[in-house]
């Protein structure tokens, strides 16, 4: 699978080509300055070369319209780059609503990947084409860096947070997947593949792929045997504890006064270190369970709590297993638990 410029990989992204566009637009500008300078400078070089050694040259007297042209016209030519760039940098790193959540965790040397709906891959990410998919990432040790050449889509993953990328394949296929941060002696053999199948085949290959729980339930296991429940009831109970049905994605009043949207990074934070954001109200009494949860219980854990909702509240998040194909006009993903 080539494409028809052989120096780029293969575009199979919604963004893919905007950002070969950008590129070519910075290479064009480039190599037509580099072409227009060279030029000038070697017709220099013959035009004003010295003709008898005692040759006096005369002297140069300043240009303001000179000056002016030639600050004025990279200004310009410099800020399209600079909104262009930054226009494309938004629309990547913006995940959209809706997209269907898959859970990665990178370990020296593989990447673990979860979805939604239980099925665990390794090195290997199976996908439906058209859909946006939003990967939520972290790593259990150093930083690993997800880079799938062909959707020009790639992020740093960190130890100790979540990055979220996005992404919406085109076509589909077989795409290379790469560790694109050195990461230790084998960082070269942290590869994987995306696979983009086809809504159909996709519904087949999930529906051959079950047999682990879903990460929410996992969590909801969790919850239980790690005593979560006896502070933070589901509906209040408890009182030790605000109550977490409902929470995700609106802001919480903290003790400072200030607010802050719960996201996954947030929950995270309140598992690990519970005083770094309380929530008004409520005394510095939950302990730290860092050191008891793996970065997978973590991220089990906050897809229960994604999914908790409060009373009489229609689920809106992603992150529920009947939800993760939410798009109107459903396919057959929808029924697949
Ligand atoms: Cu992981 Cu390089």
């Amino acid at each position: 699978m080539q494409s028809w410029i052989p120096l780029v990989p293969e575009s199979a992204s919604t963004v893919s080509w905007k950002v070969d566009a950008l590129y070519f637009y910075l290479s064009g500008v480039t190599l037509f300055f580099s072409l227009l300078i060279g030029s000038v400078l070697i017709f220099f070089v013959i035009r004003y070369r010295r003709r008898t050694p005692y040759e006096i040259p005369r002297p140069v007297a300043g240009s303001h319209k000179l000056e002016t042209i030639w600050t004025v016209i990279p200004f310009v030519i410099a800020m399209t780059m600079f909104a262009w760039g930054a226009r494309l940098y938004f629309e990547q790193y913006k995940v959209p609503e809706n997209a269907i959540e898959v859970y990665v965790v990178g370990k020296q040397w593989m990447w673990k990947l979860q979805h939604a709906t239980g099925q665990r891959e390794i090195n290997e990410l199976h996908v439906p084409v058209n859909r946006k998919i939003k990967l939520i990432m972290t790593t259990e040790d150093v930083i690993h860096d997800f880079f799938v050449p062909a959707f020009r889509t790639k992020a740093d993953v960190i130890p100790g947070k979540y990055v979220t990328l996005w992404f919406e394949a085109t076509k589909t296929g077989r795409y290379h997947l790469f560790c694109a941060e050195y990461c230790g002696m084998n960082h070269s053999g942290m590869i994987g593949s995306v696979i983009v199948m086809e809504t159909r085949e996709f519904d087949d290959w999930l529906s051959g792929n079950v047999g682990s729980t879903t990460p929410a339930a996992a969590g909801q296991q969790l919850y239980q045997t790690l005593g979560c429940a006896s502070c933070h009831g589901a509906n209040g109970e408890g009182g030790r504890g605000p109550t977490l049905a409902g929470i995700f994605g609106n802001n919480q009043t903290l003790q400072t006064g200030d607010t802050v949207r719960v996201d996954e990074g947030y929950i995270r934070t309140s598992i690990l270190n519970p005083q770094a954001q309380l929530v008004t109200g409520f005394g510095p009494i939950m302990p730290t369970f860092q050191g008891q949860v793996s970065e997978d219980q973590l991220v089990q854990l906050i897809a229960y709590i994604k999914s908790l909702h409060a009373e009489g509240q229609t689920p809106t998040t992603a992150a529920s297993p009947a939800t993760t194909a939410p798009r109107p006009g459903a396919s057959p993903t929808q029924n697949i638990r």
